[in-house]
């Protein structure tokens, strides 16, 4: 069970941890102004909305590519709401959904009717069959499909949702223009992750002023964050940017911090206590500790052995590098003798990197990165061969472990 924390006035989950029904959503919120579209881009301009599915990319100006791509096709645009969280380490998208589905549904209207959409689909991971019942419950000017993605780390990659809703595969797809020009069935595709949207239908109906009284005038609003703390239950806290991280999560007896996710990066513990919480770095929205019992360097292995094996196999780097990358950091999570696998892994990453259709290669080797500069006292210790960590118990979540 994921618990709230409140750091400030919650926005986005319903209080108490009790799913909203649409009669107490509305009781909640008032209901959805449908204004006209350009004053409706206007509101999103001004508010500074960037997106939460890890890119942080302003929102205004993908829905007004995308409404503009609609208009020179003579199309009208898809709309996708981005629910598949396939970072394992994520819980933040399936508690907004479960608490306050109307936010994202309402998100889902409001990003429609500013791109002129004539489809839309909410894409999640499960059978959720609330959001059945939850649709059900309401009368949208559009109506939206569900649509039951596959599990996997890359299923909730832009392009490979726009595939799928298309009815290919999930797959990211080699074409080199973005969906927002040419998604599902050739037409300008918005993808918007839910968390996004569900600050999309807040700020449709409060403003850009209010949207801006939490976090920063350069990083306006709040995010939801993923919060791994050992020996804690995981915990989705919404909190505003400019939040310092210790305040998200105790750093005492913190070896370092898994900022943003899979595709994010190690902080040693003293810097984390510099930081505050920045979309530029807050990726998926995972903060997860790593105790000074435990080996960063085995962790890093655990979950590059993850990712490797989440490669579509499309592209030759991704395909070859990232499972010799990940086999290579096992040798270095391993204490003994070395060799030349750290300037080996060194050399394959900047190989590797930039180089897929999709950006899973370049998310894989910013963890790398990340790796080898935080935990450089581990890696001289194992090359002595001996480990600091006391503790091997497996720390962040990975599905289905090889053996
Ligand atoms: C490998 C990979 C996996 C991704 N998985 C997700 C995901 O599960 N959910 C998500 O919202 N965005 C995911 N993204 C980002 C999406 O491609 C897209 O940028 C995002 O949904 C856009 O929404 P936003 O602008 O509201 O953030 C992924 C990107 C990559 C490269
Ligand atoms: S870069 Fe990797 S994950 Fe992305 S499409 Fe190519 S093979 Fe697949």
């Amino acid at each position: 069970m994921t618990a709230i924390d409140l750091c400030m006035p919650p926005r986005l989950l319903a209080p108490g941890g009790t799913p909203a029904d649409f009669r107490t959503h509305e009781q909640r919120y008032g209901s959805l102004p449908y204004g006209d579209p350009a004053g409706l881009l206007r509101i999103v301009a001004e508010s500074g909305l960037t997106g939460r599915g890890g890119a942080a990319f302003p929102t205004y100006r993908k829905l007004v590519s995308v409404a503009e791509a609609g208009r020179s096709k003579g199309r009208g645009p898809v709309v996708i709401a981005n629910g598949a969280e396939g970072e394992p380490a994520s819980r933040k998208d399936k508690t907004l959904l479960r608490l306050s589905p109307h936010l994202v549904l309402d998100g889902l209207q409001v990003a429609a009717a500013a791109v002129g959409a004539g489809e839309a689909h909410l894409a999640v991971d499960d059978g959720a069959s609330y959001l059945e019942s939850a649709l059900a419950q309401r009368h949208d000017p559009l109506s939206v499909r569900i649509v039951r993605l596959p599990a996997g780390f890359l299923s909730g990659q832009s392009s490979a949702l726009a595939q799928y809703v298309g009815g290919g595969a999930a797959l990211p797809s080699y074409q080199r223009r973005p969906v927002h020009e040419r998604g599902v069935r050739r037409a300008p595709t918005l993808v918007q992750n839910v968390e996004t949207l569900a600050h999309l239908a807040l700020i449709a109906r409060y403003g850009a002023d209010w949207f801006r009284s939490a976090g920063t005038p350069a990083q306006p609003g709040s995010a939801l964050c993923t919060v791994h703390v050992p020996g804690r239950e995981v915990r989705v806290i919404e909190a505003p940017f400019g939040l310092p991280l210790g305040r998200l999560l105790p750093l005492n007896g913190i070896r370092a911090v898994l900022l943003g996710g899979y595709h994010g990066t190690w902080i040693p513990a003293t810097e984390a206590a510099q930081l505050r919480l920045d979309a530029a770095t807050l990726g998926a929205g995972v903060l997860a500790a790593l105790p000074a019992a435990h080996c960063g360097l085995t962790e890093t292995a655990r979950v590059l052995r993850y990712l490797a094996r989440q490669s579509a196999g499309q592209c030759g780097p991704c395909l070859n590098g990232l499972p010799r990358i990940a086999a290579a950091f096992t040798t270095l999570a391993t204490p003994g003798p070395q060799g030349t696998t750290r300037a080996d892994i060194t050399h394959w990453s900047g190989l590797v990197d930039g180089r897929g259709a999709c950006h899973h290669p370049d998310g894989t080797i910013r963890l790398v990165r990340s790796a080898l500069t935080t935990f450089t006292a581990e890696l001289d210790a194992h090359a002595r061969g001996f480990c600091t960590a006391t503790d091997g118990t497996p720390l962040l979540p990975v599905p289905a472990e090889e053996h």
